[in-house]
């Protein structure tokens, strides 16, 4: 691949029927990371999962911020359409249809942008403790795009007003979301990982 590269990691797809999954780690991860979850929520699927260009004191992620929650969002911008670009390039090189982001906390929130400023780079979205990545987001079009937005009740880093509002931000701009709010604070629970796995289930199943 070129300029646009990202390290990475790619797993084929075992089953063609199920939407490849596009895994964005949370801060100071790698793509090692996600692999486990994203064979745990989809097996069988292809798995694309790069690996964060931006450095914090080492710790990759995917875009600059000037304190925690509070983000430099002009990278915000060019971060997302740098990863749109690998994720075209991956799709042409690997063979994929579209696919769908599996992001956790920075991961999500890159997500997040990427639906809202390059809507045809993912045919839908798990965001896992996503807060609103853009103050002033652009009109995107996501009809029909089907989003599922998992966050913590006691999440100390995203309150659940951003969250709520990130919920209505994607459902004004046509996607279909669904918010749960779990008992959990910013890391990972059981809960996260059943309802993303019935999510898939049905968004693959409607795909097919
Ligand atoms: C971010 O910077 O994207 C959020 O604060 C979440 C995180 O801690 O990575």
């Amino acid at each position: 691949m070129t300029e646009s590269s990202f390290i990475h990691r790619f797993e084929p797809a075992r089953d063609a029927g199920s939407p490849p999954l596009l895994l964005l780690h949370g801060t100071g991860g790698d793509e090692n990371d996600l692999l486990g979850l994203g064979k745990m929520i989809s097996p069988g699927a292809a798995l694309l999962s790069p690996r964060g260009r931006v450095l914090e004191h080492g710790m990759p992620r995917f875009f600059r911020r000037l304190a925690e929650g509070v983000f430099d969002e002009d990278d915000v911008r060019r971060r997302a359409h740098e990863l749109g670009d690998f994720v075209a390039e991956a799709q042409k090189q690997y063979g994929l249809a579209a696919p769908i982001a599996v992001g956790f906390s920075n991961g999500a929130n890159i997500a997040a942008a990427l639906l809202l400023l390059k809507p045809k780079a993912l045919a839908g979205a798990i965001l896992l403790r996503a807060m609103v990545p853009l103050s002033d987001p652009p009109n995107a079009d996501l009809a029909g795009k089907p989003v599922l937005l998992l966050s913590g009740q006691a999440d100390p880093i995203v309150p659940a007003s951003n969250s709520a509002r990130l919920a209505a931000l994607l459902s004004e701009a046509g996607a279909r979301v669904t918010h749960k709010v779990l008992p959990a604070g910013h890391q990972l629970s059981q809960a996260d990982l059943s309802l993303a796995c019935d999510w898939i289930g049905k968004v693959s199943a409607e795909a097919a």
